[in-house]
């Protein structure tokens, strides 16, 4: 290997300690990874109202972060290490802005002062990396929370950390971070960023957007995604933004913890299982029914949903069909949370189907382990997903995924082929109705009257390999060229 980096890696979730999606699984596995390989990873998140501080170290001394007009604030750090790693991580803890139930929001409602709290917790990153006395090769931020480290590592805090080269990973383009232009002023980095081509949107103020610009590469979390969107359809409004700066941006796909989500090694499913001997799965289907007071049965074919109910996730498609579908031998599982609409329309039609669907409205660990191991079939029917993970989760577990031909959906899942015997999934391209309810039939079909070919693809997909090791040396690469780009 080249020389090793020192990496702050900075991010608003770290799974483990608080997640509400991929991004936080991303925050834990990837800086795990990279320090596999020899680098020097330190990773940084604020310390939110639930994580137990009596399992964090606390780091004498208190941080001072410059707000510009709101004066010099004050936070407190904490300190641990990543599960089953030595990679250390920092908390920014800040009673006002943090000290709160949720991350970003309250039952669906961003918070008021998003903007501040973020950009504080920015900010902190660079007064923490001062007090830690580490000197980054690169720091390395993720999504429009953290999209204001660029900036600030290029003006505010240049003295210190000009040498820095800025990473930006592009994990969700339908989140932004836009707000009042007076947020500028908290950067303290004048208004000379606030143009069409860096902060200004429309009057407003676009953090990615500023991101994007600033940062010496910017990545995103597939290939497809990565040219997906520079189009008007996945770009939200920044495709020729995101284009214009094409030249820096990466499309790395996410990775797989596997001792976390394998069927060997998985602690909270109820047999062990591998590819050589799918039995144990079947163990798994049976508690999993129980669990859902579904109908213990072998030879019905029971798909999984895990996801938030989002828009994004298909869930519209999803209840346009579920009824339809349910006219057939099959059985429907659901793990989420979120629009209000789909939580009552799931829940009334379990109401009706309680032989055959089930739902879970909340979030568990636990309940999406048994899920992803459970089912014989997992539905990922996104309008767009720049990687996804549960479908490669799903693969590991030989869960045969169903998805739309979209982003990391699309170069993760290979279309089943029955001539050729090849592929490991089901995908469909229109964000339709009909086509969602053609490609469930097809793979209920499969389940049913081609066991053969349906077990040789379970086995398939389960020796896919989407390791974060291979991951962590693309974004190697990445950080070489963004120290290049820097020093020329
Ligand atoms: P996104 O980040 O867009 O939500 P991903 O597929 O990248 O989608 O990651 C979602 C992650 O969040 C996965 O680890 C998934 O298991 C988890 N997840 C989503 N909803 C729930 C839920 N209700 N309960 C448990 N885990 C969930
Ligand atoms: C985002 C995306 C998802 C991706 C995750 C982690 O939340 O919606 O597709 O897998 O980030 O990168």
């Amino acid at each position: 290997m080249n020389r090793p980096l020192n990496i702050l890696f900075v991010a608003s979730e770290v799974a483990s300690f608080a997640k509400t999606g991929g991004l936080a699984d991303v925050a834990l596995s990837l800086p795990k990874a990279l320090s596999e390989m020899g680098h020097n990873v330190v990773v940084v998140m604020p310390r939110y109202y639930a994580i137990d501080k009596s399992k964090l170290t606390h780091v004498e001394g208190v941080l001072g972060v410059p707000m510009g007009v709101m004066g010099e604030l004050w936070a407190g750090v904490y300190h641990t290490t990543l599960p089953k790693s030595s990679v250390s991580v920092y908390f920014i803890e800040h009673e006002e802005f943090f000290g709160r139930s949720g991350l970003y929001d309250h039952e669906g409602r961003a918070y008021d002062d998003n903007a501040v709290r973020f950009i504080f917790f920015s900010k902190a990153v660079f007064s923490l990396a001062k007090m830690i006395d580490f000197h980054p090769d690169i720091i390395h931020a993720n999504d429009w929370h953290t999209a204001v480290v660029p900036l600030l590592a290029k003006r505010r805090f240049v003295h210190d950390f000009g040498d820095a080269a800025t990473v930006l990973t592009l994990h969700n383009l339908e989140h932004q971070g836009v707000f009042h232009k007076s947020v500028m002023e908290l950067l303290e980095c004048g208004w000379e960023p606030f143009t069409p081509e860096a902060f200004e949107s429309m009057d407003f103020v676009n953090l990615l957007k500023g991101g994007i610009a600033y940062a010496d590469a910017v990545t995103t979390v597939s290939k497809r995604y990565a040219w997906e969107i520079q189009t008007p359809e996945f770009g939200f409004g920044l495709q020729q933004h995101i284009n214009a700066h094409a030249h820096k941006l990466f499309g790395i796909v996410n990775g797989v913890d596997y001792m976390e989500w394998s069927p060997e090694h998985d602690k909270r499913i109820a047999a062990n299982y591998s590819a050589e001997t799918l039995d144990g799965k079947l163990l798994c289907k049976k508690e999993l029914q129980k669990h859902f007071h579904l109908e213990q049965r072998d030879d019905v074919p029971l798909v999984g949903f895990v996801g938030r109910f989002a828009k994004q996730k298909g869930i519209e498609l999803i209840a346009e069909i579920i009824e339809w579908v349910l006219g057939h031998d099959v059985q429907i599982v659901m793990l989420g949370a979120g629009e209000k609409w789909a939580e009552g329309y799931f829940r009334h039609i379990a109401s009706r189907y309680g032989s055959k669907f089930a739902i879970h409205v909340g979030y568990s660990d636990d309940l999406a382990h048994k899920i992803e191991a459970g089912s014989d079939l997992f539905l990922m029917p996104s309008l767009f997903e720049p990687c996804g993970l549960n479908q490669i989760y799903s693969l590991s577990y030989g869960t045969l995924p169903i998805v739309r031909k979209t982003g990391g959906l699309d170069d993760t899942i290979e279309n089943f082929n029955a001539l050729a015997n090849s592929g490991v999934g089901f995908k469909f391209e229109d964000a339709t109705p009909h086509a969602l309810y053609n490609t469930i039939m097809w793979a209920l079909d499969t389940y049913t009257n081609n066991k053969e070919a349906f077990v040789a693809m379970q086995k398939r997909a389960m020796q896919q390999h989407f390791g974060w090791d291979d991951a962590a040396k693309e974004y190697d690469v990445v950080y070489r060229y963004a120290l290049e780009r820097l020093q020329k």
